[in-house]
């Protein structure tokens, strides 16, 4: 298979890391989580009391603390620096203050030429909010996946349980939405399909179903 690169983006909690993992498995690529890029610093920035404000500390932590994937069995683990932050960057704290930092653009620009340098040598599948549009306008393959908040938030309440985060249905559903409307409406890369990428509604589907409607658009291509 050629060393193509693929990009998945969409709104919270539609199924993005899931598909991309198991695609990126199969074909043997690197699978780069850009939201994990994203909580590591707000996960940052809260511990050292940086304001949610402060675009230059910010985007100064970058420098100061390397983020990097170690893959494991099922999925990778997330280092900030020498500490381990797959969990912690999980947390509803990290996940309520994620798109005020996400929107600065110098924490932006770090972060953007991490993500382009990883996948210059392509085979690799990366999921975020404006890889299709911003990070790798070149992919080969962009899949912009949607799903009804009503299913996404039922998806997250059931991973919450799963690592034993307590959460109700009702406030998901609502910080979703939020997140939903300020990812969409930042200035810089905001969340948007590209006008090359195949839509996908996963409402209804299984991860399976995904998985083959993704590779269905590969080979469609010629891939
Ligand atoms: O995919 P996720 O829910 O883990 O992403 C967390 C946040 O990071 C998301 O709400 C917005 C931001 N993000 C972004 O701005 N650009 C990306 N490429 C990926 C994530």
């Amino acid at each position: 298979m050629k060393k193509i690169n693929i990009a998945i983006d969409g709104p919270a909690s539609s199924g993005k890391s899931t598909v991309a993992k198991i695609i990126a498995n199969d074909l043997g690529f690197v699978y780069t989580d850009t939201g994990a890029m994203y909580r590591s610093i707000t996960y940052l920035a809260l511990k050292t009391g940086c304001g949610l404000d402060d675009e230059t500390a910010i985007a100064a932590l970058i420098d100061q603390y390397p983020i990097t994937f170690k893959p494991k069995e099922k999925g990778q683990d997330v280092f900030v620096g020498a500490e381990e932050v797959t969990e912690a960057i999980r947390q509803p704290q990290v996940t309520n203050a994620v798109s005020e930092v996400s929107a600065h653009p110098a924490v932006r620009k770090k972060l953007v030429e991490q993500q382009q340098a990883i996948a210059a040598n392509g085979g690799v599948v990366m999921d975020g909010r404006d890889i299709g549009t911003a990070v790798l306008p070149q992919a080969e393959v962009k899949i912009f996946l949607v799903a009804s908040v009503e299913e996404r938030a039922q998806r997250r309440f059931k991973e919450n349980q799963q690592k034993g985060i307590d959460t109700t249905f009702d406030v998901l559903k609502e910080e979703i939405q939020q997140r939903d409307y300020l990812d969409s409406h930042r200035e810089v890369s905001p969340l948007k399909q590209a006008d090359d990428a195949v839509r996908i509604d996963t409402s209804g589907m299984s991860i399976k179903e995904v998985v083959a409607a993704i590779k269905q658009t590969m080979t469609k291509k010629g891939y």
